[in-house]
């Protein structure tokens, strides 16, 4: 392995659900995902454990299977800005990381309202800016309206970049100056309504795996919150979107790469793989298992035995059976991919679908892990992770009670706070206000 980097040091976020199936919500150590002791539990322990910032996915519909609301995501959550404002007051280093959506919003009231988390935070907001585009979802907002897959970044890239002539239009201790801004997307001018916030500018956060997706966070984005969990995937993705930055003007560290991962830890490696086989029994119940399959297949699999094979039907590739979900994919070569893997191993179809959308990332000794994140970040798989616990919200007290001492140990991870803000965390610079005059005219 290349050990080209021996002394960089990772950055650590802690994940949230939003929409996802990661939680095992029938475990007893689960608890509520609205009352805020929850957040602030997996909260207190991320700044005990003095991660970069803490994390909150969101979707903007309850996503449905064959008609009925999926039972296996999140199925109600208090919104996300308003719930780290209220984190805001119960930690005080911890960055605090909001997902929301470019399509359904507008520059203004969005811009106002990091730039107020900002303030309340002294300096912690980060925005993760996500484009899903569904017409599914766009049936929630008054004019229905949602982008074609090809336009969400043409309107992500106009919106972040509208969002930071706002934040702009106030210069530092100034008076606020005025803006006006014309674009394809958004005309708008005038005042804006919040001083120029601790860190300048929120963190921009880009979650979105295409082309595009990585083009906007080569030029736009702070970090990258990406799948790509795997040393070899990783050191594929952290090079092709490293090399983007040099287009946009920007350096290598202008930007992080941070895998969403998972983790399971034992006294021993065999006590760790037999927990994380439990933990995917757990997330994957025979239930689950149809459900799954039937996402791909977009046809009523209800009939099928979870321990028997795969269907051996075709999949409907223009199916509405589940509604909000990304598609990754064309559905007749996902199909066919799970069918050679299923026949390969003689795997039924909840062995399948354990296989298959597996996402464990390290698992082992607290010892085995850290050396294995270590290793990772100084390959230049990644520059960091978002932890995302199976559990919700104790799922992270282990790994920073019994891993952290460790990364610690190795220099690998920071021993106390340097900075206040989530940009002095990071390491990144805090933008200037460059382009309007102070007194607006
Ligand atoms: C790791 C990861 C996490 C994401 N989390 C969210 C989320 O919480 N809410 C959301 O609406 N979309 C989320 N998305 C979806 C992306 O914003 C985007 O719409 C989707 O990945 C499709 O974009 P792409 O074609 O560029 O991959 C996430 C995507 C990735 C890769």
């Amino acid at each position: 392995m290349n050990d080209g980097h021996p002394t960089r040091t990772m950055h650590l976020a802690a994940h949230f659900p939003g929409v996802n199936n990661t939680t095992v919500w029938a475990d007893p150590r689960s608890r509520s995902q609205i009352e805020f002791s929850s957040f602030e539990h997996l909260a207190r322990t991320a700044e005990r454990g003095l991660f970069d910032f803490f994390f909150l996915a969101e979707g903007l519909r309850l996503r449905e299977h064959n008609g009925r609301i999926h039972d296996l995501d999140v199925v109600g959550r208090p919104e996300s800005i308003t719930v780290l404002n209220a984190l805001a007051a119960v930690t005080e280093r911890l960055g605090l990381a909001a997902t929301v959506n470019t399509t359904f919003n507008e520059p203004y009231e969005l811009a106002r309202r990091l730039a107020s988390l900002d303030h309340l935070s002294g300096g912690r907001a980060a925005w993760n800016v996500v484009t899903s585009s569904d017409a599914f979802t766009g049936e929630n907002f008054r004019r229905g309206g949602y982008l074609d897959r090809a336009d969400r970044y043409t309107r992500a890239a106009e919106f972040v970049a509208t969002a930071r002539e706002l934040w702009d239009s106030w210069p530092e201790g100034g008076a606020p100056g005025a803006f006006d801004h014309t674009g394809p997307q958004f005309r708008i001018s005038g005042r804006f309504g919040v001083p120029r916030g601790p860190q300048g500018h929120p963190v921009i956060i880009q979650a979105g795996d295409s082309y595009e997706g990585r083009e906007f966070a080569a030029s736009a984005a702070d970090i990258i919150f990406t799948r790509h969990g795997t040393l070899e995937a990783g050191r594929a993705f952290y090079a092709d979107v490293k090399r983007r930055l040099a287009d946009h003007g920007r350096a290598p560290d202008d930007l992080k790469i941070m895998p969403g991962v998972t983790f399971v830890l034992g006294d021993t490696a065999a006590e760790a793989q037999e927990k994380a086989a439990e933990i995917r029994r757990q997330q994957v119940s025979p239930q689950t298992a149809l459900l799954t399959l039937e996402q791909i297949w977009g046809v009523d699999l209800s009939g099928y035995d979870p321990d028997g094979p795969l269907p051996d039907i075709d999949p409907d590739p223009d199916s509405q059976l589940a509604q909000g979900r990304v598609r990754h994919g064309d559905p007749r070569a996902l199909a066919a991919k799970w069918r050679a893997l299923s026949e390969e191993k003689g795997l039924s179809i909840r062995q399948t679908v354990i296989e298959a959308t597996g996402r464990q990332s390290f698992i082992g000794t607290p010892e085995a892990v850290a050396e294995e994140m270590t290793a990772f970040v100084r390959a230049e798989a990644a520059d960091g992770f978002i932890l995302i616990p199976h559990l919700t919200p104790g799922g992270l007290d282990e790994f920073v009670d019994r891993v952290v001492p460790l990364l610690q140990e190795r220099g690998a991870f920071r021993t106390r706070y340097e900075g206040t803000t989530l940009r002095e965390h990071l390491g990144l610079s805090r933008p200037v206000a460059k382009s309007w005059p102070a007194n607006g005219t």
